[in-house]
């Protein structure tokens, strides 16, 4: 067949079923599908080099799954009745990232940015993730945060297009529902939900939550190779506490208080239940549910189900990954050093957690030794036997230290409390800039030759210190990784301790090894592998994490570890199905490396497959 030849297959019921089941039984996104209308209701892309579809003419232009716009060749054009909708000349997918950067470039705004993104990924899917991976390190503060946010507090009043699955409190009985119009129960492989109670650090934005989700989702295909036809951006809209939102007309979500107590828990659950029905094979991601919904719900499901929760398991891992890679450099034993967490809410709690976790999963600690190496101070000071039960939460208390030490100080004092405990790792999620004054800072180093300092308060003004004064007061011993990006800061690259280096690649290796569920052991395997790819490992100088550009790599690195772990412990669901090609049972290869090609094959990247035409016989 050759390009002035297009094929047109004639599509029976019999190749129909065909098709269904070699998506059905493939190991991932990668199979053949078919689009355009009732009977061929998906519209995934492939990695394989077809796409069918009978669609045509401005319906083909419509469809963002199937469009190429400006790059359809003039045999297709003929073939698809598209002739006269495009102007005459032929791009390749190069040109139109090229044409669409200029376009964006010229925005005068980082909103306006973001909704160019927005609207680019509803036309042209390719052409969106092209354009965002070839410029991820500078359109990440548009797609996601800090622009992100913004986009979300707005969201009612930005409107366009609905993007998402939206779940109604007050409609339970809808659930089952709304799933049911995202395709069969083969077709989903991820679902990022949030109730938007907790967003991005700005609160409780209720329906918007929506666009955290897609945000999220976008990075999970861009960074992980997760194919952006088999996902589902869910919102959980249960009403919002937020006053402006609830007086604002044009405000989309429920115009309520938010729903608590039995009835969210049944809603939520009834979500899950569904999901798991109808899309068994998903992994559920939670994201920014409010702080202790967010604990009860990873607690309640972990053990149940393919779950994640990035807020509280990717921040720790992430964070813990960067820890490790800076005490390669001190030559330090993750048993031996204390690291003192200054801010206890949801980011620093989880971080605890993570590092509690991972003392124990790899470095064979008990659960007492590993919480007797980790302190938490808040805003009624360090969290010892001394504070009044009210001003400690119940994600705070486990993590209670004896007084007796600390009698002869001011606890609400962060000076005093580095004398005392003489951390060898301080990290900030206090949302309190400045909080890391030179005086703190000397007090450090007074105990320890490089003191680990992890800033990680965001937006960058509310940083606990600035990477340059840190580099400065410590005649630049300090490792130093923060929350937002600050580039080369006194000849330094200064490590980003972005979730992003490793939600990503659990998620995709949860999909492709169809885990039950996401133990703590291969979060912990995905943290060292992270470590691992530390650029330090090579030069003490080099920053703490890996570059943002190399994330496909990184993720496909820590997808190959978690499936790894998966199938070890004997919950790689993959491992029971057909593969599409022959009746064979898949099999995970076991060698590390060809695992790696393995997990690689199948993820998903921005590329024009071929259309081919399918008529129903
Ligand atoms: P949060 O509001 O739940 O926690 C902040 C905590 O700091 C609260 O417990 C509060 O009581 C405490 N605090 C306030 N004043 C204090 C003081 N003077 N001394 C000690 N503690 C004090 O917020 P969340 O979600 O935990 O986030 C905290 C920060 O961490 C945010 O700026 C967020 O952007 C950042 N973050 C960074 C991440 C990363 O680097 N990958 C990931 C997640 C969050």
């Amino acid at each position: 067949m050759t390009e002035s030849d297009p094929e047109t297959v004639a599509i029976t019921d019999r190749t129909l079923r065909a098709l269904h089941n070699r998506i059905k039984t493939s190991p991932s996104a990668s199979s053949a599908d078919i689009a355009g209308g009732s009977d061929f209701s998906r519209t995934s892309l492939t990695r394989e080099p077809l796409q069918y579809t009978y669609l045509e003419g401005k319906q083909l232009l419509n469809n963002p799954s199937l469009n190429k716009g400006s790059a359809f060749s003039y045999p297709e054009r003929r073939q698809f009745k598209l002739e006269c909708l495009l102007p005459t000349a032929v791009n390749t997918l190069e040109e139109q990232v090229d044409r669409a950067y200029g376009q964006y470039s010229m925005l005068p705004s980082d909103l306006l940015k973001n909704a160019f993104c927005q609207s680019m990924k509803e036309q042209n899917q390719v052409l969106y993730y092209a354009l965002i991976t070839k410029h991820l390190e500078e359109m990440m503060k548009i797609i996601y945060t800090p622009t992100q946010g913004d986009a979300i507090m707005h969201y009612s009043k930005l409107f366009r297009r609905p993007n998402g699955c939206y779940l109604n409190i007050n409609r339970p009985d809808l659930i089952e529902a709304g799933l049911s119009h995202w395709g069969r129960s083969e077709d989903i492989d991820y679902i990022v939900v949030s109730d938007g109670e907790g967003i991005l650090g700005i609160g409780d934005q209720g329906v918007g939550g929506i666009a955290i989700t897609t945000a999220k989702l976008a990075l999970m295909t861009a960074c992980g190779g997760i194919h952006p036809d088999r996902v589902i951006p869910v919102v959980l809209d249960c009403g919002t506490n937020n006053k402006e939102l609830l007086n604002d007309p044009l405000y989309m979500g429920n115009r309520h208080e938010r729903v608590s107590g039995e009835e969210y828990d049944n809603f939520v659950d009834r979500f899950v239940k569904a999901v798991r029905v109808k899309f068994r094979e998903a992994v559920i991601h939670f994201e920014d549910f409010g702080t202790s919904n967010a604990y009860r719900i990873l607690d309640k499901y972990m053990d149940e189900i393919p779950c994640f929760n990035d807020d509280i398991q990717g921040t720790g891992a992430v964070t813990m990954a960067t820890i490790k890679a800076a005490l390669h450099v001190t030559k330090m034993s993750p048993k031996d050093c204390k690291i003192l967490m200054f801010g206890a809410g949801s980011a620093g709690v989880g971080i605890a957690s993570q590092i509690v976790d991972n003392l124990i999963n790899v470095e064979h600690m008990t659960e007492e030794e590993a919480r007797d190496r980790i302190f938490l101070m808040d805003r009624y000071g360090l969290i010892t036997s001394a504070l009044p039960a009210d001003k400690v939460t119940d994600h705070q208390r486990p993590f209670t230290h004896d007084n007796a030490p600390f009698e002869n100080i001011d606890i609400t004092d962060l000076k005093s409390v580095v004398g005392v405990i003489k951390p060898d790792v301080l990290i900030g999620a206090s949302t309190q800039a400045g909080a890391f004054t030179k005086e703190v800072v000397d007090e450090m180093s007074k105990y320890v030759e490089r003191p680990i300092i992890l800033p990680l308060s965001n937006p960058t003004k509310l940083h606990e210190a600035k990477p340059d004064d840190l580099i400065e007061w410590t005649d630049g011993k300090v490792l130093v990784a923060t929350g937002s990006p600050f580039g080369v800061v006194h000849g330094r690259k200064i490590a980003e301790n972005n979730n992003m280096f490793i939600f990503p690649g659990i998620g995709l290796g949860a999909v492709l090894s169809r885990t039950r569920k996401i133990t703590k052991k291969q979060i912990a395997c995905a943290i060292e592998e992270l470590a691992s790819l530390s650029p330090v490992l090579i030069n003490p100088e080099n920053p703490l994490l890996p570059s943002i550009k190399d994330i496909e790599y990184i993720s496909a690195r820590i997808a190959t570890a978690v499936v790894l772990k998966s199938k070890e412990e004997g919950l790689a669901h993959v491992e029971e199905h057909a593969s599409y090609a022959s009746d064979d049972l898949i099999r995970i290869p076991d060698s590390y490396e060809e695992c790696f090609e393995w997990v690689r094959s199948q993820m998903w990247k921005p590329e024009y497959r071929r259309l081919v035409r399918a008529r129903l016989s």
